[in-house]
Formats: structure tokens, C-alpha cells, sequence
């Protein structure tokens, strides 16, 4: 009996690892072909590599290692010459495995990318150019028979598509793929609307190595507290998180939104993306860090966030909250932490939709002055989580305008004019500079609150003009530039600016996965907010209006060395970028663009 069920194994190995593996690469790939899949006693001496019938168990230098006693043969750079016939040879007492891969080199693949079964992967794929997408791009599957099916982007029984455009009408067009199974292998094109084929990925399917099991056993406890509350340096490493997060943000924003009316508070996001970092442990605590730009394990960002709200009170309020089901068991210590830290005692939803959204907009009402009366219009049933920032700013020039309103025309994007009611003043007190390493032209406008707007002009009113200034706003860009205009004397010139009232909602779906924070839609580790199953984000929503009124209050003028080009006019008859700065936190409270007025 004993030997039967020995040989019925043998038998079974056999038959397994005596199939021909068929492999496409990409020229310089690394591809690492495994002999056995099963660990074995198999000693070094029992196995002979071949490549096209040619003995190579010794390694050839340049073109493949044998590693592992014989067990992996790898291969660190892969070119046109490597195509061919592997064979692998294991030769034991009393039976024979061969093992052989038929690898062809496909110079027309640009990625390959590996995953396991069950988890996810993202096939990358880009639209050219900067105007706005017209149509997304069609991804097909190569089929063994050589054809190509279109990929099908429909809702499967779980109620989520397999594969799915991640962000709809971008450039970026790269695909998620859920849930991954063995028949996901293979060739994936993607291709224009009009059949231009733009990329090409090889995906490779593993078996998952050990299947987890989720529990939050070893993650369940309160955030650490912040050792030292009055250290000096946590203060700036929080500025400068957020500064960064901010340039971060908005240049995820503007891709996704290349040329409309923009406009976000990127301290209201990464005050509702740290408040939910509160919570989050293992892994979905590191993403949640490196999103919001905070290094991992920076015990006092709670404790910072706090006083940060507090310091820009006088002109800003940020309100969060957390509303949960009633089902779940929010842990004790997170709402503590959640009361202290975020002014946000997590709250149970009601039973209807509608009563829900109502508590919620009247919630937000409430902490935004009703500058914002409707943040959700409908919430599903099946909601677990959901988290809600709200951010009011009310600002007041320091130096007043004329109080007559006047009309000017307005030169958009496209080259038409709108007339546009504008703020004028023949000899206002402002400070102009042509900024060479942002390619603007920027005026500074002192605001009530300790704050301050500055408004970049790009040199024409085109979309290459615009863009050239976005792409050089980065963090230090910025910050060079606001260390610049605070040296340089006010003068009087005449300024003309159009009457600017921006209300705007982003798309914080798209922003939260270009955060790389995809896997919070997936199944986050909360587990210090909630040690039941893993939790899903059903939503996220920012929402951010910005009004400029013509009354102000007379601010008196203090001098220092001027280096700049002096300026007889500033004229934002045009579209232009605007950073609304806390000069008193140094971070920035909004950043937007105006194209349309
Ligand atoms: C292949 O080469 C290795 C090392 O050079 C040698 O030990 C082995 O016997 C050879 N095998 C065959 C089948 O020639
Ligand atoms: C929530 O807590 C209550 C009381 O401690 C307990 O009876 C209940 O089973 C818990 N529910 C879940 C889903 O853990
Ligand atoms: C918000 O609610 C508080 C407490 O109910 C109330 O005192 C306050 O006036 C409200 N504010 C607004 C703007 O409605
Ligand atoms: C704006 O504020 C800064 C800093 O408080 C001050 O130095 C500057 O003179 C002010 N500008 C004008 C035009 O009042």
C-alpha cells in the first residue's frame, strides 16, 4: 500500500512539472525560472540546466546564473538572444522531472507586471499631450488563438468590476485589476480611440504564498501619545508636510483637470486624511504617512494638527467628522483621541439615507458659518464609514478697492473675452515681482487673518503658458517664492482683478488613489478604530468655496530692500493660479486656478 501511494505521488509530480511553460518577455526584463516549484531534497548534483539542448548548469557569465544549488536559473538582463528552450532536468533514484519554459522575447511589451491570485494590479497605460481627453482608451486581452478580445469593464456578481479604468476621462488611463485570478495572465494592449496602440503588459499570475487571515489583534491599541508637547521642531516638520502634501495634491489635480476653474484647501484634506491616519495601523498607516507627508511614526501629528487648527482659527474653519454604523464598535480610545485631537466625537448613523444626510449637512452647515449648506446629497444604506471635512475662509483685503464696480473683459484660454466685473485702484499698495523660476509674473495681497493671497500670472493667456507655471509650483518653488515677495517694499500701482467667487468640489476619489491610497477602497487596516473585519471607504468628500469681498480694512506699511523689476500695473484679466498662504501657520490654506470667472 505504502509504496503505491509513493509511486501515485511521483506519478502526479510528473505529470505537473513535465509541462512546457510558455513565456513572452520584454528585452531588459529579469526573469527568474524556477526548476521545481515544491521545496525537495533533490541535491545540486541531480539537476542539469539546457538551454536550447546546450548544458549551461555551470551558469554562462553575461547571460545566466544558476542559483540555489540548480533550483532557480536566473536571468538579470534579458535580450533578443535569450529566446529559446529552457530545460531543467532533475534526475532522482528512481524518477525523472523535466521542467521547460519556451521564452519568447516580445520587444513590444513596455511592462510586465506580477501579482498574486486574489490580490490586485495595475496596468499602466498614458494618453499623450496636455488638451482635454475626448475619449478613454480600449484595452484588449491577445487570446491564445492570436486574436484579441476587448476587455469587459462590466460589474461581475461582487457587485465590482474585475478590471476598471481608474480614472475615467484622464491621461492617465491605467487599469485595476481585482481579484486576480490564474486566467488573468497574458497580454494586455491599450490602445487610443483611434487604434494607436500605446502600451503593452505582460501580466504574470503567482499562486499566493500563504493565504492570510485578517485580525486585528496585534494592532488594536491607541495611537501612541506625542513624548514631548512643546518640542520645537514638531511644529515645522507639520508645516512642512503639509506644504509638500499641498504641491503634491494640486499637481494631481491640475493633471486630472488640466484647464477648468480649480479650487482645494490642502489643509482641510490633510487635516481629514491625518484624522483618519488616527485610526489606521500596519500598512494602511504607512500608505496614509507617505500620503500626507509625514514620516512614519510622528507620535505628535495629532497633537500638531491641533494646534495648527487653532493657529489659523482667526480666519479659517476646519471642521472634520467621523460617522459610523451603528453596528460597529468604534474602540473607546479612538474616540478620546478622535475628541481631543479633531474637536470630532464619531457620531452613529441614523437608520434612513435621508435623515442621514441630513444630520450631515446640517452638521457642516453648522461648523462652516452655512458658507456650506450641502456637502451629501444621498448615502447608501450599506455605509460603514464615512469621513467629512468642511473648510470656510472668509478673507478681507487690507487695502481697499474703489468701491464703484466696474466691467472688464476677460481673456480665456481659448482667446475668447467675457466681460467680467473686476476690482480696480489707480494706486494700490501691493508688492509686483516677476518670478523667473515659476515663469510668473505675482502679486502679494495683505488679508485680514494674518494671510495672505498671491495671484500668478503666467507670461500669456494659453494653456502652454499656464501649465509652464503649474508644473514649476512645487514645494521649494513656492516656498522661494513667498520668502522673495516678503522681502520686497510695497509700491503703488494700478491693479485690476476680477471679482473672483469659486465654489468647487474636486474629485477626491481620484485624488485619494493618486495619493496611492487605492487599498483604502479595497479593505484598510483600521484597527485602532474598529477591530471587527477590515474596513472599506465608501466615501470621501471635499468641498471648498473661496470669496474675496471688496470692503477691507487700511493696513499701514512697513519697508525693506526691494530687488524686484518695479511694476506700473497688475492686470489679472486673464487666467492665473492663486495660493491663498496662513502667514501666520506658513502653510498654504488654498490653492486654485481661475480660467473662467
Ligand atoms: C553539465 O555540466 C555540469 C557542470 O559543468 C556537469 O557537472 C554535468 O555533468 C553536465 N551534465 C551533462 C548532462 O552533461
Ligand atoms: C459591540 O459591543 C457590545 C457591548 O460591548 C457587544 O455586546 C457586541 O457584541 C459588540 N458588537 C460587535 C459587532 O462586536
Ligand atoms: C452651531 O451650533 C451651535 C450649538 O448648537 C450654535 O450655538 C451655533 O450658533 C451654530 N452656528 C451656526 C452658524 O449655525
Ligand atoms: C503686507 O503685510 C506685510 C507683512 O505683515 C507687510 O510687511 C507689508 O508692508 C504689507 N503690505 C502692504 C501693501 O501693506
Amino acid at each position: 500500500m505504502r509504496l503505491l501511494a509513493t509511486l501515485c505521488l511521483s506519478l502526479q509530480l510528473i505529470f505537473k512539472l513535465s509541462s512546457c511553460t510558455n513565456l513572452q518577455v520584454t528585452p531588459g526584463s529579469s526573469m527568474d525560472l524556477p526548476c521545481l516549484s515544491i521545496q525537495t531534497e533533490f541535491t545540486a548534483a541531480a539537476i542539469t540546466w539546457q538551454f536550447n539542448g546546450k548544458n549551461i548548469s555551470a551558469g554562462v557569465p553575461g547571460f545566466a546564473r544558476v542559483k540555489d544549488g540548480g533550483l532557480h536559473l536566473s536571468i538579470p538582463l534579458v535580450t533578443a538572444a535569450h529566446e529559446g528552450e529552457y530545460t531543467c532536468l532533475v534526475k532522482g533514484d528512481t524518477t525523472e522531472i523535466l521542467r521547460i519554459y519556451s521564452v519568447r522575447v516580445d520587444a513590444s511589451i513596455v511592462y510586465t507586471v506580477k501579482g498574486y491570485e486574489g490580490h490586485v494590479i495595475y496596468l499602466p497605460c498614458q494618453l499623450p499631450g496636455s488638451t482635454p481627453v475626448q475619449a478613454n482608451t480600449v484595452w484588449s486581452k491577445d487570446t491564445d488563438s492570436g486574436t484579441q478580445i476587448q476587455l469587459n469593464f462590466a460589474y461581475d456578481l461582487t457587485g465590482e468590476p474585475h478590471a476598471e479604468l481608474l480614472y475615467p476621462g484622464d491621461h492617465d488611463q491605467t487599469v485595476i485589476m481585482r481579484n486576480l485570478v490564474m486566467e488573468d495572465a497574458g497580454i494586455y494592449r491599450c490602445h487610443s480611440a483611434e487604434g494607436e496602440q500605446l502600451s503593452t503588459v505582460q501580466v504574470l499570475i503567482e499562486v499566493r504564498p500563504i493565504t492570510e487571515t485578517f485580525s486585528c489583534e496585534s494592532f488594536a491599541s491607541a495611537w501612541e501619545p506625542c513624548q514631548d508637547e512643546n518640542s520645537r521642531t514638531a511644529g515645522p516638520i507639520l508645516q512642512e508636510s503639509i506644504a509638500e502634501f499641498s504641491m503634491n495634491a494640486f499637481s494631481h489635480l491640475r493633471e486630472s483637470q488640466p484647464t477648468g476653474n480649480l479650487l482645494f484647501s490642502p489643509i482641510s484634506i490633510s487635516a481629514l486624511l491625518t484624522h483618519l491616519l488616527l485610526g489606521a495601523r500596519g500598512n494602511t498607516q504607512r500608505a496614509l504617512e507617505s500620503a500626507v507627508s509625514v514620516p512614519h511614526e510622528f507620535h505628535c501629528v495629532h497633537l500638531q494638527m491641533k494646534k495648527l487648527r487653532e493657529r489659523v482659527a482667526g480666519s479659517m474653519q476646519i471642521a472634520s467628522q467621523i460617522y459610523y454604523n451603528p453596528e460597529m464598535n468604534i474602540s473607546d480610545f479612538f474616540s478620546e483621541q478622535s475628541m481631543n485631537f479633531y474637536g470630532a466625537e464619531p457620531t452613529r448613523l441614523l437608520e434612513t439615507g435621508e435623515a442621514n444626510s441630513n444630520m450631515i449637512n446640517s452638521w457642516v452647515a453648522n461648523k462652516t458659518n452655512n458658507h456650506i449648506k450641502e456637502l451629501v446629497d444621498f448615502l447608501s444604506p450599506s455605509t460603514q464609514l464615512i469621513l467629512l471635512n468642511a473648510v470656510s475662509f472668509r478673507g478681507q483685503w487690507k487695502v481697499n478697492f474703489e468701491p464703484k464696480p466696474k466691467k472688464g473683459m476677460f481673456t480665456k484660454l481659448d482667446g475668447s473675452m467675457v466681460n467680467v466685473p473686476i476690482l480696480f485702484h489707480e494706486n494700490y499698495m501691493t508688492v509686483v515681482a516677476f518670478m523667473p523660476h515659476l515663469k510668473a509674473q505675482v502679486a502679494k495681497f495683505n488679508l485680514t487673518g494674518d494671510s495672505s493671497l498671491y495671484i500668478l500670472l503666467p507670461r500669456a493667456s494659453t494653456v502652454d503658458a499656464l501649465q509652464e507655471v503649474e508644473t514649476r509650483m512645487t514645494y521649494s518653488d513656492l516656498q522661494k517664492m513667498i520668502t522673495q515677495m516678503r522681502t520686497i517694499t510695497p509700491s503703488s500701482i494700478e491693479v485690476t482683478l476680477p471679482l473672483i467667487k469659486l465654489n468647487h468640489q474636486p474629485n477626491m476619489h481620484v485624488l485619494i488613489k493618486k495619493l496611492g491610497l487605492s487599498s483604502l477602497f479595497e479593505g484598510a487596516n483600521l484597527c485602532g478604530l474598529y477591530s471587527g473585519d477590515r474596513l472599506v471607504l465608501d466615501d470621501v468628500r471635499h468641498k471648498a468655496f473661496l470669496a474675496l469681498t471688496e470692503q477691507g480694512v487700511e493696513a499701514g506699511a512697513a519697508s525693506s530692500i526691494s530687488f524686484s523689476r518695479s511694476y506700473s500695473a497688475f492686470s489679472a484679466l486673464q487666467p492665473f493660479v492663486l495660493v491663498l498662504w496662513s502667514d501666520e501657520a506658513n502653510v498654504p490654506l488654498f490653492v486654485g486656478r481661475v480660467t473662467d470667472p
